[in-house]
């Protein structure tokens, strides 16, 4: 009996629960948007490539020192330090090459093992159809590895709801400055 009775009463509680006034059509707070309205078109994967210019030397530094650690505790991979960077992207290695866009944000000395950072950046890119468009890095850079990959996480303009990642060579790193050339091969999807 009492389960013939539940049986009857489950039926009415999911009903009521669906037309439950925070569950109404008339909220504001989120609404499905139709993508067709929004122009977006199949997605692709696009592969870009270009070269990341970190100076810190000279006149005209592109990455400044803003954190050091407390005491000026430096250890051998600098943990605890962060710089800001506004680095120049450039068709090929030279620094006098195309500029396709800067990669700006900062990175910080992460790591208390082997040198790695943490990367968090965006590069805006000022040239052709992507001019204002923007990609975001966030992720782990061990500088001394090969290849590093650091996950794309989104983008704005012709890159919205991108995601992906980067791969990370060292071109040239000079020691005594710290100046580096990054090689960056980044694989997105977008639409
Ligand atoms: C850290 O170093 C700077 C210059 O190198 C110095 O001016 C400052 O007093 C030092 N701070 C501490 C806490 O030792
Ligand atoms: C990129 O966009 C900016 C701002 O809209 C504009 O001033 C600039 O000329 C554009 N550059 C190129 C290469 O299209």
């Amino acid at each position: 009996m009492a389960k013939a009775f539940f049986c009857l009463l489950l039926p009415l509680l999911i009903a009521f629960s669906q037309t439950s006034p925070t569950t109404g059509a008339d909220s504001t707070f989120v609404q499905s948007v139709k993508r067709n309205p929004m122009k977006l078109r199949s997605e692709k994967l696009s592969h870009f490539r270009f070269y990341w210019h970190d100076i810190i030397s000279g006149p005209n530094p592109t990455a400044v020192n803003i954190v050091q650690p407390p005491g000026n505790k430096t250890t051998p991979t600098g943990f605890g330090m962060i710089n800001m960077i506004d680095d120049p992207l450039t068709e090929k290695p030279e620094a006098d090459s195309k500029l396709l866009g800067r990669a700006q944000g900062l990175y910080g000395l992460a790591s208390q093992g082997e040198p790695g950072l943490l990367m968090a950046m965006n590069f805006v890119f000022s040239t052709g159809k992507y001019n204002g468009s923007t990609l975001t890095i966030l992720g782990r850079n061990p500088v001394f590895h090969k290849v590093r990959e650091m996950p794309v996480i989104g983008g704005s303009g012709l890159f919205r709801f991108a995601r992906g990642y980067v791969q990370a060579s060292t071109h040239t790193f000079d020691l005594k400055t710290g100046d580096a050339v990054v090689e960056y091969n980044v694989y997105v999807m977008h639409y």
